[in-house]
């Protein structure tokens, strides 16, 4: 089993939306797989529908309108989405024998590289949208519903910068007091492994114009925690207000003015992009969250060279040093590749070496899925699957025991946690600790969007338990 990624964590749920039904409307049902990214582009699909009528729901078979939002990052979340096409397959025909006409759309990375062949492997499909081109979704929707089968994944560069529109006030509201906005699109890295720059295409920024008018606006409508989204979210940069060149950390420090946004958060980052200011922003700014996702994906120099990921190991701990220095409760977080092409067990004990001499808060591990198109699928020495998962075991246990070392060096001690939802249990609220996990708060404490004082209590192997400090 890998390790549930955020990346995938939100996998099988329906985009919940707050755009309200209409009578007799026709419907939409958005599935996310994949990372945050999508998240954010579901959500933002969603609203554009529903200012064409359709309103979202949960419920698959009354959709008019279905939508699968996929990732292509390793084998197995790709070939979901065909297997969850062939269902669709069926629901189809059943709402045609109904007289009822449903339209069947792929989005997202397994759209843009896939494109026309999911056409040929689904014929259920309609529509084939790669996230490039989501500004024209109404339109290829309409089009798709006067029975024409599109493909819409060209794009120029500058189709990076089209958007669909922010949502309204009151569907903010709706969703919550967290949110994330996309900064950054791309990737120009090439890790050998990976399809990303592929699917999203290189690295484009959005002005600092664009998002500080996105962070005003979703502050207004009470959001308290934002996180800045981007495949390579430290890559961002812009002309800033001052006329000069800006990076993440400009930008954050820009951001952290804005009334009501309490928390600051950004993901996913590469460690060659970490720059000084990006730094001097963890020491400086209280709203920034001491808690870092800084994928290294192996401890070998020599796996690391094959990967592309032109760092070693020993840059990545001095960069942590440092990054420590400035921000000494800092939590860290990653990514590791267990079994990449050529990886010998003594490449693995570097890996193990690195996570103990890091200690990670949080981290997600993944074994290779050599991925077609990408340099490390054409590579020598793949590794048999026994040899990956017995690794990737290893490195899981480890981790976990960091994870829950970390999680119980809080019990005792006091913190912030931002009340975000109501808890499974009556009179509980559930939190968000400045590391990212889950408090429990008794309801009396405060309301939803408060950011309250507790005391940890206990620590349970997914959330922390607290008593509140007044
Ligand atoms: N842009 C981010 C995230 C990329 S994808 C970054 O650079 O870190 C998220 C994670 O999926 C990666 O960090 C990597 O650990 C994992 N991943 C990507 N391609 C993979 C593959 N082919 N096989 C296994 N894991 C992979
Ligand atoms: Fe993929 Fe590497 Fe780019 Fe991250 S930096 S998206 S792992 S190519
Ligand atoms: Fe997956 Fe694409 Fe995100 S491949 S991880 S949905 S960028």
């Amino acid at each position: 089993m890998e390790q549930n990624y955020s990346l995938e964590s939100v996998g099988d749920t329906a985009t919940r939306d707050a755009v309200e039904a209409r009578p007799d409307g026709k419907k939409v049902f958005v599935k996310t797989y994949g990372c945050q990214m999508n998240v954010y582009d579901s959500q933002r699909m969603s609203d554009a529908l529903a200012a064409d009528g359709y309103a979202p729901t949960e419920r698959i078979e009354d959709a008019d309108l279905i939508l699968l939002n996929t990732c292509h990052i390793r084998e197995k979340a790709a070939e979901k989405v065909y297997s969850e096409l062939g269902r669709i397959r069926q629901l189809k025909q059943e709402r045609g024998a109904l007289g009822r006409e449903t339209v069947v759309g792929v989005a997202g990375c397994v759209a843009q590289a896939e494109g026309q062949e999911i056409l040929r492997r689904a014929p259920a499909v309609d529509l084939v949208i790669g996230p490039q081109t989501y500004h024209r979704l109404p339109m290829v929707v309409k089009r798709a519903r006067g029975g024409e089968k599109i493909v819409e994944t060209d794009y120029a560069i500058e189709d990076k910068f089209e958007h669909l529109p922010a949502p309204q006030r009151k569907v903010v509201r709706a969703r919550g007091v967290t949110a994330f906005l996309t900064v950054q699109e791309g990737c120009d890295k090439f890790c050998t492994f990976c399809v990303v720059p592929y699917t999203r295409g290189s690295e484009v920024s959005r002005s600092v114009a664009q998002i500080v008018a996105e962070a005003e606006q979703l502050a207004e409508a009470g959001v308290r925690e934002l996180t800045l989204l981007g495949q390579n979210v430290n890559a961002w940069h812009g002309e800033g207000a001052d006329g000069r060149e800006w990076g993440l950390g400009e930008l954050l420090f820009r951001l952290a003015e804005i009334p009501g946004l309490d928390r600051l958060r950004y993901t996913t980052s590469h460690p060659r992009d970490m720059d000084d200011a990006l730094i001097a922003a963890h020491r400086d700014l209280p709203s920034l969250m001491p808690y870092l996702h800084l994928p290294v994906q192996s401890g070998s120099d020599r796996i690391l060279k094959a990967m592309n990921r032109k760092h070693t190991g020993d840059d990545y701990r001095r960069l942590i040093d440092r990054i420590r220095t400035a921000r000494p409760d800092i939590a860290m977080s990653g990514d590791f590749i267990v079994g990449f092409p050529g990886e010998t067990d003594a490449d693995f004990e570097d890996t193990m070496r690195l996570i103990r001499d890091v200690t990670y808060a949080q981290a997600f591990s993944f074994k290779y899925s050599p991925r077609p198109g990408t340099p490390g699928a054409d590579m020598d020495g793949h590794l048999p699957e026994d040899v990956k998962n017995e690794r990737l075991q290893a490195l899981q246990a480890l981790l976990l025991e960091q994870q829950r070392g970390f999680a119980a060096s809080l019990v005792g001690r006091k913190l912030d946690v931002l009340l975000e939802k109501p808890g499974r249990q009556p009179g509980q609220r559930v939190g968000r600790s400045p590391w990212l996990q889950p408090v429990i708060v008794d309801e009396k404490a405060g309301e939803i969007g408060d950011i309250i004082r507790v005391r940890i209590t206990d620590a349970g192997s997914n959330s922390l338990f607290s008593e509140p400090v007044f």
